[in-house]
């Protein structure tokens, strides 16, 4: 799977990705209000260890099971980087104009659901930068991300059931609830969360069944 360097919304679909769409368009099944953010989406790379440093922090890491020590951080960096040169998994550096260093982390990465190939995605964004829509148009350029190279499988995410802001996230990224799930977010950690989906293809229509008429 190949992605562009750097993932910038196309302007054929500024219309899902731009703040200054009018407010509250509904638009290829996410909800968009006034606060959404213009973003841009950078494929990992060997700069952004500090962009996870940064997010290692309790808030965020919780969500993961807990922060890490900067051995597991400078781990996760080198795994993303691997995933990418791999084609195993795409986590992507999320900026907004004027801050290219990165102000959250939007990724996703084969999930096996049920038995069933899926995508699992995950995202954060830094605590000086949420209630501006950063994450959900994160994940809805990220999603078109994935639609460009090609990728169908549905995509899930397992918010906690008591973090609002993260389902809040799924809702307007246009991902539907399919119920609750304990999800094991490394062995041994297992959190109570919800799971939400997205296709990436539109449903197949069904063929209409043959009918047969009786002869005259
Ligand atoms: C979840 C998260 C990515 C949302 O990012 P965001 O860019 O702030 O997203 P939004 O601006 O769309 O806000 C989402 C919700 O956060 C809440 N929110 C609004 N302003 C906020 C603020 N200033 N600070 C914190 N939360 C705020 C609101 O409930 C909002 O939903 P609403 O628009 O329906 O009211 C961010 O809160 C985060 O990084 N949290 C910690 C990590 C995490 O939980 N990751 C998800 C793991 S599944």
């Amino acid at each position: 799977m190949r992605l562009p360097l750097e993932f910038a919304p196309r302007s054929d679909r500024n219309r899902t990705l731009d703040a200054r769409v009018k407010p509250d368009a509904h638009v290829g099944g996410g909800w968009f209000d006034e606060r959404m953010t213009d973003v841009e989406l950078h494929p990992w790379a060997e700069d952004d260890l500090d962009l996870l440093r940064r997010a290692n922090t309790h808030e965020l890491m919780d969500q993961l099971g807990g922060p890490e020590n900067d051995e597991q951080v400078q781990a996760r960096h080198e795994r993303y980087l691997r995933m990418w040169r791999e084609g195993t998994g795409w986590q992507f550096r999320v900026t907004i104009p004027g801050h290219p260093e990165g102000v959250g982390i939007v990724g996703y990465w084969p999930h096996d659901w049920h038995g069933e190939p899926a995508l699992e995605s995950g995202w954060s964004i830094e605590s000086e930068y949420r209630g501006r829509g950063i994450a959900p148009a994160a994940v809805i350029a990220m999603l078109d991300a994935a639609r460009a190279v090609g990728a169908t499988l549905p995509v899930h995410a397992y918010p906690r059931v008591d973090n609002p802001a993260s389902n809040a996230v799924c809702r307007k990224a246009g991902f539907r609830l399919l119920g609750e799930e304990e999800f094991e977010v490394k062995p041994g950690v297992v959190l109570h969360t919800n799971d939400w989906v997205v296709d990436l293809v539109e449903p197949a229509v069904e063929p209409v069944e043959r009918v047969e008429f009786p002869r005259a």
